[in-house]
């Protein structure tokens, strides 16, 4: 048979041509090929590259086929694409930039109200500090998307492993289901584990049953914006949709934070969970130099993940201390520096190198990449800011466990959260909860059945969930 071998694409930036592999990232490929630099900082224009990889900052603000502020990391490369920075960072000459070298006379918490005092000054001063704010050229005009109603039984938002599991769930039961996911493709910020083709159990089949599914509308890539009891917005890029379902699932994943150090803005140093997705995924930086730091367990997973993929991780500088502390093994070749902090990072619109303080000495290490993870934050804003009518429910595994009984004769509308939107930080709990709430949204109501399959769904919910972010 013979081999598939995957396809080349190719696409414009800024006149040059490049050549990606179907499926990247346009973030990914324009990595890959050496472009580091894809936005700068609004009032320092300090260089700004991939930092999260999974459309939360607004570091991979680009210009792409003639639409403004697309992110680079959300969109594929495709056959003729046309891409270029924009604002400050498309000018080969930008007299604004000289600011980031006098920085330090406007430090943190510099108040630029002090200028209102001064009446001739800040006239002067307001019209920089807008166009400093406003560093992009939205199109003049713009069409107004078209808009769309449909109604479901069910509206799982997050098409990670919870929302996967919980789609699956209720179309066995019959529900018309509507899934929205921020990616094109399944999977959510696991998708990176189904692309590397490890599809760890459970993920795979559920990824599976939703495709295959008819009675499941998968709208990707799309967000929900807002929540008007059983009614939601649903920003799908080209076109508005409005949604209408009696019950709703947010599986909306949850966020890994940075950590705080000197130099941590500089093109380079990323999430880790943004260089395992460019890894996994993109397949770029598969032989990188890195260096991570962490405050958290969930570190030592990745790092084990990328080690397999070739990538080359020096050390794991861990900012906790103390002598009960007990790590994760470290990936071989690693070396793991407790009690560590970084306290420069070498390079300008790349990183080369860091510098790390550690009992009382300092070492210096070369690295392409610095990851950093400080942990993890519910996406759960939509939970708080949906205006529901009837019931939320949060079927975290220790509120699943508190609040069995009274759930289930909450009034409709009923709005769930499940697995990382609630804290549940691994693959097997989240597909468990998921399973809970699809179970649940599908047999709602059915007396004796409903205790039945209620029953057998909290039974399969992990006894001891662990704390990793593995396949996430
Ligand atoms: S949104 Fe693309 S790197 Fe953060």
């Amino acid at each position: 048979m013979p081999v598939e071998r995957p396809r080349t694409v190719r696409f414009l930036f800024e006149g040059r041509e490049i050549t990606a592999t179907e499926g990247q990232s346009l973030g990914g490929a324009l990595l890959g090929s050496g472009v580091t630099v894809l936005t700068r900082s609004s009032k320092y224009r300090r260089p700004r590259g991939l930092y999260c990889a999974h459309g939360h900052c607004p570091n991979c603000l680009l210009h792409v086929d003639g639409a403004a502020n697309v992110r680079a990391c959300m969109v594929e490369v495709a056959e003729g694409m046309r891409a270029g920075r924009q604002g400050s960072a498309s000018r080969n000459v930008d007299p604004f930039r000289s600011l980031n070298q006098v920085g330090r006379l406007f430090p943190v918490g510099f108040q630029y109200r002090l200028f209102k005092r001064q009446n001739l000054a800040w006239r002067a001063w307001e019209a920089q500090l807008r166009r400093l704010a406003a560093d992009t050229d939205v199109p003049a005009s713009f069409d107004i998307p078209a808009g769309e109603r449909t109604a479901a039984d069910l509206l799982v938002v997050g098409a990670g492993p919870a929302g996967l599991a919980a789609a699956a769930a209720a179309a066995q039961r019959g529900l018309r289901v509507v899934l929205v996911g921020r990616r094109r493709g399944l999977g959510g910020a696991a998708a990176a584990v189904l692309a590397a083709g490890t599809r760890p159990a459970g993920l795979a089949s559920v990824a599976s049953a939703v495709a295959e599914a008819a009675n499941v509308t998968v709208i990707a890539p799309a967000t929900v914006v807002a929540g008007f009891g059983d009614k939601y917005v649903v920003d799908g890029v080209d076109r508005a949709i409005e949604v209408t379902a009696g019950a709703s699932i947010l599986a909306t994943g949850a966020y890994e934070r940075a950590v705080p150090f000197p130099g941590n803005d500089r093109p380079g140093v990323m999430l880790t969970s943004a260089l395992r997705r460019l890894v996994l995924a993109d397949g770029i930086l598969t032989s990188a130099s890195v260096v991570l730091v962490t405050d958290n367990d969930s570190a030592y997973a990745m790092a084990d993940e990328l080690s397999h993929s070739g990538v080359r991780i020096r050390a794991i500088v861990d900012t906790r201390s103390g002598s009960s502390l007990q790590v994760p093994p470290a990936p071989p070749g690693a070396e793991v520096l407790l009690g560590a902090r970084i306290i420069g990072v070498r390079g300008r619109s790349r990183v080369t190198g860091l510098a790390v303080a550690t009992a009382g000495s300092t070492r210096i290490f070369q690295a392409d990449v610095i990851g950093m993870s400080g942990g993890w934050q519910p996406a759960d804003e939509l939970r708080y800011s949906a205006t529901s009518t009837g019931t939320t429910v949060v079927i975290g595994e220790r509120a699943m466990r508190i609040d069995a009984s009274a759930w289930r004769s909450a009034p409709l509308p009923v709005l769930q959260g499940v697995g990382a939107a609630v804290g549940t930080l691994n693959l097997a709990g989240a597909l468990a909860e998921g399973r809970l709430a699809g179970t649940w949204a599908g047999v709602r109501g059915t007396g004796p059945a409903e205790t039945a399959a209620m029953a057998d769904a909290i039974r399969e919910l992990p006894s001891d969930p662990g704390e990793n972010a593995h396949g996430r």
